[in-house]
């Protein structure tokens, strides 16, 4: 299968370059599946219901949340009428909608997505995410029950996403990192054949602070005082994310490639 996995759509610039590319991309790469995280594509604070209804109608088989999955109030009963939006896994039990789900792709075949909130460094605690996905994933074997399987780590730190990607190793066909705004290079394929990316970084305005207009949150690190709301920048987004193809029989990974295209970071595409 060739699945596309797009990072934090960040304000109207991220939307713009969805939409603006994301149906091509289908076409050009012959796409099965398309995950894109929408956590901050609404003014770079949650994602309304009409925001999400134009990222899956630009090409997103499945939107994933994050931190931010209610910050937008209309989403907490949007999450119960539309299947395709995931919110954290393990997220508060009372909170509506799903973390996990499974979808058909063409031809029939069954693609898991799933994603969890990491606990170090977020704002809020929230339940153990390696468990959460260890029930997930044994619910549906991959090469069994489903043919891939896409987890979204949202997370801050490198290291706990590298500890889950890990943990999935061999049970997942990807495990990409959100919520950093900020694309690593370790794009790889782990030992047991799980396709791995500690950050998928955003698609947004990387002449920003995460995705912000620079001077707001520049003002606030050197004085240490807020003066004005933070706001999304809206220059020419970069569409950030990761190619993966894989093996239907096994579910695993047998090619990984980082995507970048537009704006101002240094493009990269599979050829
Ligand atoms: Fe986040
Ligand atoms: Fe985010």
């Amino acid at each position: 299968m060739k699945l596309l996995f797009l990072g934090d759509v960040m304000g109207r610039a991220g939307r713009a370059a969805v939409t603006a590319r994301l149906p091509g991309l289908r076409a050009q790469w012959a796409l099965d599946f398309v995950v894109v995280n929408a956590e901050n594509a609404t003014s770079g604070a949650g994602l309304s219901a009409d925001h999400a209804k134009v990222l899956l109608a630009a090409g997103a088989d499945c939107l994933t949340l994050g931190d931010h999955a209610f910050d937008q109030k209309d989403m907490l009963s949007f999450v119960e009428t539309e299947p395709r939006i995931l919110r954290p896994l393990n997220y508060a039990k009372a909170a509506p909608g799903k973390g996990v789900r499974v979808f058909t792709a063409a031809g029939g075949r069954k693609v898991l997505v799933a994603q969890v909130l990491g606990q170090v460094f977020m704002k809020r605690p929230f339940d153990d995410p390696f468990s959460a996905l260890d029930a997930a994933l044994r619910a549906h074997p991959l090469g069994g029950a489903v043919q891939a399987a896409i987890v979204d780590v949202h997370c801050e730190a490198t290291s706990e996403k590298m500890g889950i990607g890990h943990w999935c190793d061999g049970r997942a066909s990807l495990v990409v990192g959100t919520h950093t705004h900020v694309p690593t290079a370790d794009a790889m394929i782990l030992k047991g054949g799980t396709a791995y990316l500690s950050d998928a970084g955003m698609c947004g305005d990387y002449d920003s602070v995460i995705g912000m207009e620079k001077l707001e949150p520049m003002r606030r690190f050197v004085t240490g005082m807020a003066r004005e709301r933070f706001t999304p920048a809206n220059g020419e987004a970069t569409l950030s994310g990761v190619y993966v193809e894989t093996d239907d029989a096994t579910g695993r990974a047998t090619a990984i490639r980082m995507v970048r295209i537009g704006g101002r970071l240094q493009e990269s595409h599979p050829a």
